[in-house]
C-alpha cells in the first residue's frame, strides 16, 4: 500500500540577522547546491540586509521554529523598483529538507510578499536550465518562460569554454497572479 505525503512542515520567513550568516553561506556553499546557484561573499549578503531594494529572509519551517534552526533562506531583489519589477533573486533550502514541500510553499509566500506586500507589476527570476527540479517547480507555480540567455553561466567545477550553462528567464505578472488566486491555485497552508 502506498501512503500519501505527509503534509509539509508549517512555514515562516523572518527576516535575516548578521548572527545567521554563518549558517546562510553554510547553506549556499553546500557542495550539493552549489551547481544550482552562484554563492555570494558574505558582504554581500551583509549589504542585503541593510539595502532597502532588497529582502533577506531565514526559513523556519516545522519545529525547527521553536529552536531557531535556519531551513534555508531566500532573497528578493527590487523592492524599491520604479517599474515594479520584483526578483526572486535566490532561494536556496537546506539539503536535508528538500524535496518535501517546501520550496513550493516559500514560492508561494514568495508570490504573496511580492504582489501584495510590494505591489509588484511583475515577479521575475533566472534559472540555470540544468536545475530541473527549480524549473519544474516555478512552471508548476504559474512562472512563464520569458527567454534564454545562451550560455552565461559557467558549470561549476568546469574550466574549459564548453561547461556553459543558459540562464532561463521566467516571470508572473500581477493580473496572471490574481486569475490564478481566483481560481484557488494559491493556497498557503
Ligand atoms: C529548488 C528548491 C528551492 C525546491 O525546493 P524543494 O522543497 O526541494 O521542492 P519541492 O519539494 O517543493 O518540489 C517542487 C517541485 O519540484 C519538482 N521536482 C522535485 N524534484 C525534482 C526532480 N528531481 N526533477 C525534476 N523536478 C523535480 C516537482 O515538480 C515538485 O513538485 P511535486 O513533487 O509537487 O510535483 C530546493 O530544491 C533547493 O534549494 N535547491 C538547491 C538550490 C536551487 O536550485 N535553488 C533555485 C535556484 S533558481
Amino acid at each position: 500500500m502506498t501512503l500519501p505525503d505527509p503534509a509539509p512542515p508549517p512555514l515562516r520567513l523572518r527576516p535575516t540577522m548578521l548572527s545567521d550568516l554563518d549558517d546562510v553561506i553554510r547553506i549556499e556553499t553546500d557542495s550539493r547546491n552549489l551547481p544550482f546557484i552562484t554563492p555570494w561573499e558574505r558582504t554581500q549578503h551583509e549589504a542585503a540586509l541593510r539595502i532597502p531594494d532588497f529582502r533577506h529572509f531565514v526559513v523556519e519551517a516545522g519545529d525547527n521554529r521553536a529552536s531557531g534552526s535556519r531551513d534555508g533562506f531566500v532573497i528578493l531583489q527590487g523592492c524599491r523598483n520604479p517599474h515594479r519589477s520584483v526578483e526572486l533573486k535566490r532561494i536556496v533550502l537546506q539539503r536535508e529538507g528538500q524535496g518535501h514541500g517546501l520550496g513550493r510553499a516559500c514560492v508561494r509566500l514568495l508570490k504573496r510578499m511580492a504582489f501584495g506586500d510590494l505591489h509588484a507589476h511583475r515577479f521575475w527570476l533566472d534559472v540555470k536550465s540544468l536545475d530541473r527540479r527549480a524549473l519544474a517547480l516555478y512552471a508548476s507555480e504559474g512562472f512563464v518562460e520569458e527567454g534564454r540567455l545562451r550560455e552565461s553561466v559557467r558549470i561549476t567545477g568546469m574550466d574549459d569554454a564548453a561547461g556553459y550553462d543558459s540562464l532561463v528567464v521566467m516571470s508572473m505578472l500581477d493580473r496572471e497572479y490574481q486569475a490564478r488566486c481566483a481560481l484557488g491555485c494559491e493556497g498557503l497552508r
